[in-house]
């Protein structure tokens, strides 16, 4: 069935750059089999293995995925606990395949806050697959679109006062280069799983023009047969950022 979908995509024309996705749902997928809810981030590593692979196999430049918001160091602390060794566990069980299959990996948040082997495994990736040039791959960890705007905001206000910035210097640009998705163009396509309809906090420079697909399924049953489905959806949208068609 993905293969299928696949050469749909290739017949349909131009395949998007760059895609983000929320992956939602994980809590719901393991209430509803009455597991608690760190079974259900295990069940997603394996939706995230899969989708690399579609995001990879469609010829996608950058593959966004919203793991941790800074939200959701609030949860409790067993499930805190459980999402930072899985982390762990991801990098140790991919990291070589990732480099094989030529997966740069970039890992944006406040990394300050991760636990130290969490914060060991990140640079390792980091490092390990810094030369790979088929997918970069980003993972927004301990992560919130106000605090990266914050971030950006005050090394603006940094470079000014240091007068490495000219005040008639600071426009859209300056605010772009200064976020942690720096020279990445925006994403094309925002997905969000499991059928909430919200951004929460999520890239929200970046997404201004970008089309959002809201799928219904829950993020531990979405594979690359959802990806593409999506892509092939966003193939049909008339992009105007704004203006008119001619
Ligand atoms: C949202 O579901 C999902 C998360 C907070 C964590 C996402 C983590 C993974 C997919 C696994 C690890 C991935 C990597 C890359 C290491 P939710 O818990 O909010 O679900 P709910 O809305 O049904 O409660």
């Amino acid at each position: 069935m993905s293969d299928e979908l696949l050469a749909r995509i290739r017949v349909h024309g131009e395949v998007p750059r760059h895609v983000a996705i929320i992956m939602d749902g994980n809590g719901r997928w393991a209430r509803e089999r009455v597991m608690p809810r760190p079974f259900g981030h295990r069940a997603g590593m394996q939706s995230v293995r899969d989708v690399v692979e579609g995001a990879i196999a469609v010829g996608l430049e950058h593959l966004s995925l919203f793991a941790f918001s800074q939200e959701n160091w609030q949860r409790p602390l067993t499930e805190v606990s459980a999402l930072m060794s899985l982390l762990e566990e991801y990098i140790a069980r991919e990291a070589d395949e990732l480099q094989a299959q030529g997966v740069r990996v970039l890992i944006h948040g406040d990394l300050a806050r991760l636990t130290a082997p969490a914060a060991a495994a990140v640079a390792r990736v980091t490092r390990q697959t810094a030369a790979c040039t088929t997918l970069t791959l980003h993972l927004f960890i301990s992560y919130g679109g106000r605090a990266e705007l914050v971030r950006a905001a005050r090394a603006v206000a940094a470079d000014v006062s240091s007068g490495a910035l000219a005040l008639e210097d600071v426009n859209e640009d300056a605010i772009r280069v200064r976020l942690y998705t720096g020279e990445t163009p925006d994403p094309d396509l925002l997905i969000r799983t499991s059928g909430e309809q919200r951004l929460s906090n999520f890239l929200l420079w970046q997404l201004a023009y970008t089309e959002l697909v809201l799928s219904p399924v829950l993020w531990p049953d979405f594979r690359r047969a959802q990806l593409f489905e999506a892509i092939l959806d966003y193939q049909a949208r008339d992009r105007r950022f704004g203006r008119v068609t001619a």
